[in-house]
């Protein structure tokens, strides 16, 4: 297997790199306010690979030959990001800190769970989450759709990740993981993560080890209650105990809870980030919506939830809004040699990154890219150096079945039972939430009854 690299965290000798914007702080900031324009916005004065300023200095592309060599590169082409701060928040043991042959093997044993027949049985849980918020909801209400969808998101990861059957059980998770969550992303361990301090003592460190150590006991309890009552529960977590490597050995706990862990905080904003801004385009685009209510219609206000999943329409109206605001910007991946990228010779230890803001906007392939228009992905296939807002190769998301059966399963649900008028409408301005891009004024919507 290959060992993490250690990476200089420090900038790397100068070297003959693609040309870019000049690297400050302003370009830094840029980046980190509004990626989607400044990035190609850097594409289109730079050239298909340039040189920008994000977490570190990177190499970017958003040319699909590009995207595609990025992706297909050999697997002792990367090394992990061995940084403290995200082995500190994620563990360990999780697939974010394995690459080469442990990535494949974990990988191997994790997928499963999240893709093709094991979602069949989450379809009730998530219908299940997703109406138990819409009937809080009184006509005339306005509901900000950016705290509907949290409280929904979470609660689907707790009911088909976690396991969590009862509102207690799923009460104490929320809590767990909300403190977890505040300890992490508070100034003070945002910045000494980002010194590279290490002292375990400063109180920052402290109050977030205490709070991950109430979560990995929860999530030990979980496990333990999911070997008890095995696999026919049909959550991810039910399986995952009794799924075995090839070699017949199952995964430890201490993998499993950072496992989740990772899960947790991968899948559940970009859940909620995607379903904000499929309502904001479709009560943006009155013909779209028209047209997805029609293909709903023949399915009724309470529709079956696998029945929902199958409809192509509703199909492209998910994948062209991965597309349009693609919640990643870019995906990155760090050197662990040297590569040949866009005819310059990248150094190991740089990072290099594709692009889906640009990607996801070159005319060539998405004619008037800046449009809201399903029916491309009802009359064309993309190849997946094409569309990537699920990144790809060996470390593509593992949660991009789960999260289109997701995003399909809630718009079906919701709008087939839900009529809505929108409070904000006209072109989004974003906001950036975390790593994400998010509709600005969280999606205001007036809920105008059941239909
Ligand atoms: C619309 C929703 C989502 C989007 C847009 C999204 C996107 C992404 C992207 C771009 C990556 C990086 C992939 C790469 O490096 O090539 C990623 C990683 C990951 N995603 Fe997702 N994701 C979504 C939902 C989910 C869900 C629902 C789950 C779990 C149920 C999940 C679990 C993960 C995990 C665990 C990783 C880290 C994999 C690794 O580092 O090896 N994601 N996701």
């Amino acid at each position: 297997d290959l060992p993490p690299v250690d990476l200089p965290p420090v900038d790397l000798p100068p070297v003959d790199l693609p040309p870019g914007p000049r690297l400050g702080w302003l370009q830094a900031a840029r980046y980190v306010a509004a990626p989607h324009p400044m990035l190609r916005a850097a594409a289109a004065r730079h050239g298909d690979v340039f040189t920008i300023r994000t977490a570190r200095r990177c190499v970017m592309t958003g040319k699909p030959a590009l995207v595609r060599q990025i992706f297909s590169a050999p697997v002792d082409q990367y090394a992990v990001n061995a940084e403290a701060g995200p082995r500190r928040v994620l563990g360990a043991n999780g697939m974010a800190q394995l690459s080469g042959r442990a990535l494949r093997r974990d990988r191997r044993l994790l997928l499963p769970n999240f893709q093709g027949a094991a979602l069949t049985s989450l379809a009730g849980m998530m219908r299940d989450a997703a109406l138990e918020v819409a009937e809080s909801w009184t006509p005339g209400q306005t509901v900000l759709m950016r705290e509907a969808a949290l409280a929904i998101a979470l609660d689907i990861i707790l009911r088909t990740v976690f396991g969590a059957d009862t509102p207690d059980q799923r009460a104490t998770f929320r809590a767990a993981l909300r403190d977890f969550d505040h300890a992490f992303t508070r100034p003070g361990f945002l910045l000494l993560s980002a010194l590279h301090v290490e002292q375990e003592w400063l109180p920052p460190f402290r109050r977030f080890a205490t709070a991950r150590g109430r979560l990995e006991a929860l999530l030990r309890q979980a496990i333990a209650r999911a070997r008890l009552d095995g696999p026919a529960r049909g959550d991810v977590l039910g399986r995952l105990v009794a799924a075995r490597h090839e070699d017949g050995s199952a995964m430890s706990d201490a993998a499993l809870v950072d496992n989740l862990i990772t899960t947790a905080i991968a899948g559940h904003e970009t859940s909620v980030v995607s379903l904000c801004w499929a309502l904001h385009w479709l009560h943006d685009t009155p013909d779209c919506l028209a047209r997805l209510l029609d293909e709903l219609a023949p399915l009724g206000p309470d529709p079956d939830p696998l029945a929902v999943t199958s409809l192509p329409y509703l199909d492209a109206v998910v994948r062209e809004v991965l597309r349009l605001w693609p919640a990643v910007t870019d995906v990155n991946r760090v050197l662990a040699k040297p590569m040949q990228l866009g005819g310059f010779e990248i150094p190991a230890g740089m990072t290099v990154a594709a692009a889906a803001a640009i990607l996801h906007h070159d005319p060539e392939l998405y004619p008037e890219p800046d449009r809201f228009r399903p029916e491309r992905f009802l009359k064309n296939r993309f190849a997946p150096w094409e569309y990537i807002p699920f990144g790809g190769g060996e470390r593509m998301c593992p949660g991009a079945q789960f999260s289109i059966f997701e995003l399909k399963l809630l718009l079906g649900v919701l709008l087939a039972r839900c009529r809505f008028t929108a409070l904000a409408p006209g072109d989004p301005r974003p906001k950036r939430v975390g790593f994400l891009i998010s509709p600005r004024a969280g999606v205001p919507l007036r809920y105008e009854g059941r239909r």
